[in-house]
């Protein structure tokens, strides 16, 4: 019996190989399988002739068999793929190259956000964050905006239950890393912010900013300046030039907005920079002593800088995008055409 078994066992194997396609793999399976004239059905049946004793050392291998051809006629049946192989068509071949998967690519503004990242990191800076769900203190009052102050209108608000808010800016985020750390420290947070702006091509709802902070003794103007050049340089490639003009943010003093010199146009004057020459890019100033005050830092012994700019903005710049909605579509033909 033990014979026949091992005899049985080789020939499924060599049979088991030479199916090329499931028309075999069916003949396969009834030559082993097949309720009578099965080969291993036979046996199965042969085992009632043995003595007791014979029946269960018989038994036990017969099982094996049984299990071993099973296995082998379903792996076999598991690679032979729909439509690969199968009566009337070519045998599977292994070796052929897979069918196409298209690979993902990251969205447009994972990939200045990566950017953006990366260039902060290697200016020395470490990464913050904080909720996208603020409190009025964080978003606004440690910020130097209180209650009924006219800059909380500029910034339109969602409001949430509880007293809760949308944050409108990613600027908590400074009160919120200068609580945690002491100075020095150089910082910088990514993330989404929510205003009831228009959903119209330069504006969105939602969207993303970075908000940078520099704290520590003799922080000055200059280094503000130097760092910003910097950072547009590097996230547009080249020569670009910074202008800072003054502005009015409560949480910074002296204020400012920047712009930088048209990338399509170097400065001259077209239609994207609306014959200015400049494009806007985000505020900036030096932290004011009273937010210093609020995170319980010395405003006599350090000073400080931050700034805040969009990423959509800088999205639209880098790949010459018109329209902010275009982001936020899910259009693959749109999210795969933006180059590295
Ligand atoms: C602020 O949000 C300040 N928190 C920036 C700041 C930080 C100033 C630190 C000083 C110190 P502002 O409201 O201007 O500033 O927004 C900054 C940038 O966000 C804008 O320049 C623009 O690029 C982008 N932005 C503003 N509103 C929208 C919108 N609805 N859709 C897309 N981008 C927007």
């Amino acid at each position: 019996m033990q014979d026949r078994v091992r005899g049985i066992c080789e020939r499924f194997d060599r049979d088991l190989r030479d199916a090329r396609d499931a028309a075999s793999l069916a003949a396969v399976r009834v030559r082993y399988l097949g309720r009578k004239e099965g080969l291993v059905t036979a046996l199965l049946r042969d085992l009632r002739e043995l003595s007791p004793a014979e029946r269960a050392a018989a038994g036990k291998s017969v099982n094996e068999l049984k299990t071993h051809v099973e296995t082998g006629l379903e792996g076999a049946a598991a690679l032979a793929l729909p439509g690969t192989s199968g009566p009337g068509l070519p045998p599977l071949d292994l070796s052929l190259p897979g069918r196409v998967q298209r690979p993902g690519v990251p969205h447009p503004l994972n990939r200045v956000r990566a950017l953006v990242e990366e260039i902060f990191l290697e200016m020395g800076f470490a990464l913050e964050s904080g909720p996208e769900i603020e409190t009025d203190y964080y978003n606004f009052e440690a910020l130097n905006i209180p209650p009924n102050h006219p800059a909380r209108d500029s910034q339109d608000t969602f409001y949430v239950e509880g007293g809760l808010l949308l944050r409108t800016h990613t600027s908590p985020v400074q009160v919120r890393a200068m609580e945690r750390r002491q100075p020095p420290l150089k910082v910088v947070a990514i993330g989404k912010v929510f205003r009831r702006d228009p959903f119209d091509a330069t504006h969105s709802p939602m969207f993303h900013q970075i908000e940078g902070l520099v704290v520590g003794e003799g922080i000055t103007f200059a280094h503000l300046k130097g760092t910003l050049e910097q950072f547009c340089r590097r996230v547009f490639d080249g020569g670009v030039r910074l202008r800072l003009r003054p502005s009015y943010f409560p949480f910074v003093e002296p204020g400012a907005e920047y712009d930088v010199s048209c990338i399509f146009c170097q400065g001259r004057g077209c239609g994207r920079c609306k014959g200015s020459g400049w494009i806007e890019m985000g505020g900036t100033g030096m932290v004011h002593p009273a937010v210093f005050e609020h995170v319980g830092y010395d405003p006599e012994r350090y000073t400080g800088f931050a700034f805040g700019l969009g990423i959509e903005r800088i999205a639209m710049l880098r790949y010459g995008i018109d329209d902010i909605r275009l982001f936020f579509d899910n259009d693959l033909r749109f999210l795969t055409q933006c180059p590295e």
